[in-house]
């Protein structure tokens, strides 16, 4: 967890600050999935690009560089793994919950973001994360 800290509020600041300096087109427009994309682009857009091709205003400052979320369904033959992402980004009990990564655990940061005494916490936490998943879903190429 090297410059994790340091790292996630400057991408934090960044992604709350409009609009990114992303060379790609925006794909924040699916009119079907407005909310998820907002928290796509709150959460996700300052290290994967607010197109999701990894071209995020932080990457160039990680290593290893944040992933093409837009090609998770072509490395997998075709077929999108949701749960498998879903718990990737949660990222509990994994190798990610336990440093090395700039990647943040979205589990417990969502889960942080609620009052602790919240009996719902945990199932919250994992609905935003599935909704984010269903965003980056929908942007495969
Ligand atoms: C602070 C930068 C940062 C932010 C913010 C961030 N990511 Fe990542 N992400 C990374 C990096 C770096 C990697 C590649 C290294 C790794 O897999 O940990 C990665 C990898 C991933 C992977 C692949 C994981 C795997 O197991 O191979 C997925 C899926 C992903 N991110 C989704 C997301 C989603 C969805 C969000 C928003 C909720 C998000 N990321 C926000 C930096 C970030």
């Amino acid at each position: 967890m090297r410059r994790t800290g340091s790292l996630l509020t400057l991408a934090l600041l960044l992604a709350s600050a409009a609009p990114a300096a992303d060379t790609e087109a925006p794909i924040l427009e699916n009119p079907r999935l407005k909310a998820e994309a907002e928290l796509y682009r709150q959460y996700c857009s300052a290290c994967h690009g607010v197109s999701g091709r990894g071209d995020g205003i932080v990457a160039p400052f990680l290593d290893p560089r944040p992933i093409d979320l837009t090609l998770i369904k072509q490395n997998f033959e075709g077929r999108f793994p949701k749960y498998l992402v879903t718990m990737s980004v949660e990222g509990r009990d994994t190798v990610r919950a336990h440093g090395k990564s700039d990647m943040p655990v979205w589990g417990e940061v969502f889960a942080a973001e609620l009052l602790p005494d919240d009996p719902d916490r945990q199932a919250r936490a994992r609905g935003k994360v599935m909704k984010i998943v269903d965003y980056v879903e929908s942007i495969q190429r």
